[in-house]
């Protein structure tokens, strides 16, 4: 192309090869370490169900939607979340809802819902729109053809948009400035879920937290008592601003009476940041990824935010009609899920496809590998957000499309996210034209969740002034 950028569209989006042939244990954890995804082997595209066994352990990595369904969904309380994952997460997770399993679990979820569900998005519209336009400024002085990091972008800005939406404060404040900055460390040190979660070893294996994964986590938690605490004098005041947080620690469960205590709150708040932030900025980054290499696409929603956001006014109706936008978003979360694997254990003795699977085996959900299966979706490696209006892309959507997870142990955030994710989507595609650089292409490498190995780099330029803020209708 005469810019010196170059068109994609011909292109496959990346997806990193699969492992060749059969390997050792130990050289199946060295690659493992590396990353999750190219470690598995490529006929889990194919296969309804496979079995690995070790000298320890046994796990079933299932695709066959049936089971799918019977383990999220029918019989989720039969399987529930390994104990394996809580190992890695609990310096800085506690007994957050995430983590927890049976009634602890049941009455956090209980207290969290309501502060989902739907009328309360309209509430927190607002604040995303803020972080919106608050991106669309800071990219400015960086949109002149340059290369820029998207990924880092990309999390400033869902870190941004859970800081408002949670305590009504922007990033910029002093205590956010200070946890985001210690997230970016633990993240470093202890991603999202730790290798260990999925990693086919006995309970009685010796995990270890470095220095680092206890001294950051401490100091998260320390932040996060600052904010919870001023918070809880703010709602004994009556002065508490009506956001998420508020929600959250004013709400009894409804079967118990009793509200989150100082420390439980703590635990929730710690995972509000790590789930809502990692993932959201994962989907963000992968999405602008695509539409610089689709520029059909995101010339299509370019021209539906011109008219949905027009004329610089907060609607929370213009949500339904980012139509491309969520399209796009969705797709990008089929091509890279955020979260690429769930473990769950079987409590009981089951019998899956014809084969014994004993009590406490693994149980693994891969959205990477169901959302890209060759017997159920049509062209699973193309980019093509208009799958989703075809009868193949409707049915897999029911059946085969777990972003989010599904049943009990649903993301709740999953309607947070599904406005999030367009709006800020439509809002930097309508400020910039996003291009990907002469010879760049991320590689895609899970440790939990679905980031670019070697960063994502795309080149912006303006397209018209930025969004002004404006009021709320
Ligand atoms: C694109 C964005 C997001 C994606 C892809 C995502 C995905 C997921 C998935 C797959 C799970 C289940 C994991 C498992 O079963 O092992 C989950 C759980 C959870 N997510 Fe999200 N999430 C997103 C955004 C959010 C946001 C914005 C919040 C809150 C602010 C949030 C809060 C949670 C919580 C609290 C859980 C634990 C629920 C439970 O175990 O009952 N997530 N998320």
């Amino acid at each position: 192309m005469l810019d010196g950028t170059r068109d994609l569209t011909a292109e496959l989006p990346p997806r990193p090869p699969a492992r060749k042939g059969k390997v050792s244990l130990w050289n199946y954890f060295r690659l493992f370490r590396k990353d999750i995804l190219s470690a598995q082997p490529a006929h889990l595209y194919r296969a309804w169900m496979a079995e690995m066994r070790t000298p320890f352990f046994r796990s079933y990595l299932c695709n066959d939607p049936a089971l799918v369904d019977l383990v999220l969904k029918k019989r989720a309380s039969d399987f529930p979340k390994s104990e394996r994952i809580r190992v890695g997460l609990k310096p800085l997770l506690g007994e957050s809802i995430f983590i927890s399993n049976g009634e602890r679990w049941a009455h956090q979820r209980r207290i969290i819902d309501p502060a989902f569900e739907g009328g309360r998005l309209r509430t927190v519209f607002p604040a995303m729109w803020d972080s919106g336009v608050a991106a669309v400024e800071r990219l400015k002085p960086l949109a002149d053809g340059s290369p820029v990091e998207i990924e880092s972008q990309t999390s400033h800005v869902a870190m941004d948009v859970i800081f408002r939406t949670l305590f009504s404060e922007p990033i910029e404040s002093e205590t956010a400035q200070a946890a985001y900055a210690a997230f970016c460390q633990h993240q470093a040190a202890q991603p999202v879920a730790n290798i260990f979660a999925v990693l086919p070893l006995p309970k009685w294996f010796p995990r270890f937290h470095s220095r680092k994964t206890l001294k950051t986590a401490r100091t998260i938690r320390g932040l996060i008592g600052q904010l919870t605490g001023q918070r809880a004098r703010a709602i004994a005041a009556g002065t508490a601003p009506d956001d998420l947080s508020t929600k959250i620690m004013t709400t009894p469960d409804p079967e118990t009476g009793q509200v989150f205590e100082t420390e439980e709150m703590i635990d929730q708040v710690a995972i509000f940041f790590l789930a809502g932030h990692e993932t959201s900025a994962a989907a963000l980054a992968w999405a602008l990824y695509l539409l610089a290499t689709h520029p059909e696409w995101q010339e299509k929603m370019a021209q539906e935010a011109r008219v949905a956001l027009e004329p610089d006014k907060i609607y929370f109706s213009a949500l339904s009609k980012l139509r491309h936008s969520r399209s796009v978003f969705r797709e990008a979360m089929r091509l890279y899920p955020p979260v690429p694997m769930y473990v769950r254990e079987a409590a009981c003795p089951e019998t899956f496809r014809g084969r014994k699977v004993r009590r406490g085996s693994q149980i693994i959900l891969s959205p990477w590998h169901l959302h890209r299966h060759e017997r159920l979706w049509e062209r699973p490696d193309e980019f093509d957000p208009g799958r989703f209006d075809t009868p193949n892309g409707k049915e897999c959507l029911r059946s085969a499309y777990i972003p989010f997870s599904a049943g009990p142990r649903v993301c709740p955030g999953s309607a947070f996210a599904m406005a999030e994710g367009p709006l800020l989507l439509s809002m930097l595609v309508r400020a910039y034209r996003f291009n990907v650089a002469e010879g760049d292409r991320p590689v895609p490498v899970a440790h939990l969740t679905v980031r670019s190995g070697n960063g994502i780099r795309l080149r912006l330029t303006p397209r018209l002034s930025g969004p002004k803020q404006d009021t709320m209708t």
